[in-house]
């Protein structure tokens, strides 16, 4: 018989696509192989997040579309993971309009895979496995990593900072540190395999080792993941402002391997509404923060994330975002509307999401222009500057230029030689061109890297 092949989907950020390579690294050692489509699957997992309602309305809409492939293909399993398996809304929601579903697991057991794929098959009622809280951390998980050119690896699981709009607490848990060792070997071994673009993950990366005896910080691990050989790039994601030390600042802009760009999700501007969010910092100490980050690393780019909208934003509340914008000068933002979560705080308040739709939407698009025109002039200001680029891949819209990407996590697209082969080299370019999003540039000397061992590139993780 032939191995029966899989599927996983997966929504979300980048723990979630961890998660993903880990189940695929499981369902490897079962036997299973990867499927490039859903349609010619065995197995389908849709790997889950809760973080804003329009999330989750997309994998509900990708689960009532499997019902037909369920039914044309009977011996078909269809198993739910991921944050909104920690959320009983959801398991009420898939027993009620999702019978073809067979299993239903959560972020707190996705190693039980296998045992709990035998479990489903033997079964003719749905199964649902979801641990309320998380156990120890579990090591040496078999992986089948998606991305040939970089490589994540989980520092810190689970979020204690209870942001009132936030679900992830109560989807990923307690913060939960992994020791400093099994970090440095798993990278070590990544950077053999020659990955040399190496981010650490977890949704609140600062906080890292606090809860380890003897306590470390992430600036320590920093450092020992610095001295691995063969790692060029050392990123982190992601970080809140709050335990963004001052030794953590020192280190990034003393090093030539952390990389050069700051992520520091702001929120909002109006002091009000950041003590309504529980963020624990205000304008003035945030502002203080990217003063002392900009002074110690001068070339920081720096990204953030903001929600606008938050129960009780009035207008002039949200004149201060747009007036800390304005004062930063972010390279990039991702920008949100509010979406009132079950069990977070905020959604239990009087009016629940009170802050009309059109509202919402004037203030994103108010936001989105101002974020754009900072964008596209901090982009020009590159042009003519020479930088070290990483090549990812062919570009997926025009196969005659290579993707490529700055230590400041900025696209770049140069001409592509059809003859050498560029792919996870490190190649000098002169910045020639800046749009909103991605730079073009052009190559000024040959590869400053060693061929990387070839890895499997193609992978079915979407
Ligand atoms: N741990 C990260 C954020 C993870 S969620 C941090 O604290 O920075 C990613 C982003 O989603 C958040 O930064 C926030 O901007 C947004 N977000 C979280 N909950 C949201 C909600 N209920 N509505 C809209 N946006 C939300
Ligand atoms: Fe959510 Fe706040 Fe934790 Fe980030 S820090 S995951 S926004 S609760
Ligand atoms: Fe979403 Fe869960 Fe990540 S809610 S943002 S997948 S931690």
């Amino acid at each position: 018989m032939s191995q029966p092949r899989y599927f996983i989907k997966t929504y979300g950020c980048q723990m979630n696509e961890r998660d993903s390579e880990i189940m695929a690294g499981q369902l490897d050692q079962m036997g299973y192989q990867p499927s490039l489509t859903d349609r010619e699957a065995d197995l389908i997992v849709i790997n889950t997040c809760a973080v804003r309602g329009s999330a989750e309305e997309h994998a509900f809409g990708y689960i009532g579309q499997l019902r037909q492939l369920k039914d044309e293909k009977p011996n078909l399993t269809l198993a739910v993971a991921g944050c909104m398996a920690q959320e009983p809304g959801t398991i009420a929601w898939l027993t009620k309009h999702a019978p073809q579903v067979d299993l239903v697991f959560g972020t707190h057991n996705l190693h039980q895979l296998p045992e709990l794929l035998e479990q489903a098959e033997a079964s003719d009622e749905m199964v649902i496995d979801v641990w309320q809280s998380a156990g120890e951390v579990v090591e040496h998980l078999p992986s089948h990593r998606k991305d040939g050119v970089r490589a994540f690896v989980n520092i810190i699981y689970g979020c204690d900072k209870f942001c009132t709009y936030c679900i992830v607490p109560f989807t990923r848990g307690k913060e939960r540190s992994r020791e400093i060792d099994p970090i440095v070997a798993e990278v070590s071994a990544l950077a053999q395999e020659g990955y040399q673009d190496i981010t650490v993950l977890g949704q609140n990366v600062n906080s890292y080792g606090h809860d380890l005896t003897p306590a470390k910080d992430l600036a320590d691990l920093l450092v020992e993941l610095e001295k691995i050989d063969g790692v060029r790039w050392l990123r982190y994601t992601t970080s809140h402002p709050r335990d963004f030390s001052q030794k953590l600042i020192d280190v990034i802009g003393a090093s030539q391997k952390i990389t050069h760009h700051v992520h520091l999700p702001v929120q909002a501007g109006s002091n009000p509404i950041l003590k309504r969010m529980n963020r624990k910092y205000t304008k003035e100490s945030y502002l203080d923060l990217i003063a002392r980050v900009k002074d110690r690393i001068p070339d920081a780019s720096l990204t953030t994330d903001i929600i606008v909208g938050f129960p009780g934003e009035t207008e002039q509340d949200f004149l201060e975002t747009l007036d800390l914008v304005r004062q930063v000068r972010y390279d990039a933002a991702f920008t949100f509307i509010y979406s009132p979560r079950e069990k977070t705080p905020a959604a239990r308040w009087e009016g629940r999401d009170p802050v009309p739709n059109p509202v919402k939407k004037d203030r994103l698009n108010r936001l989105m222009e101002l974020q754009y025109q900072i964008s596209w002039e901090a982009n020009q200001a590159l042009i003519g500057k020479e930088e070290l680029v990483l090549v990812e891949g062919i570009s997926k819209k025009n196969d005659r230029v290579w993707a490529c990407r700055t230590h400041s996590n900025k696209v770049v697209l140069i001409d592509r030689e059809p003859a050498e082969d560029l792919i996870d080299r490190f190649v000098p370019v002169r910045i020639t061109g800046a749009k909103t999003f991605y730079l073009s540039g052009q190559q000024v000397g040959k590869p400053v890297s060693p061929p990387a061992p070839r890895r499997r590139i193609e992978l079915p993780i979407v």
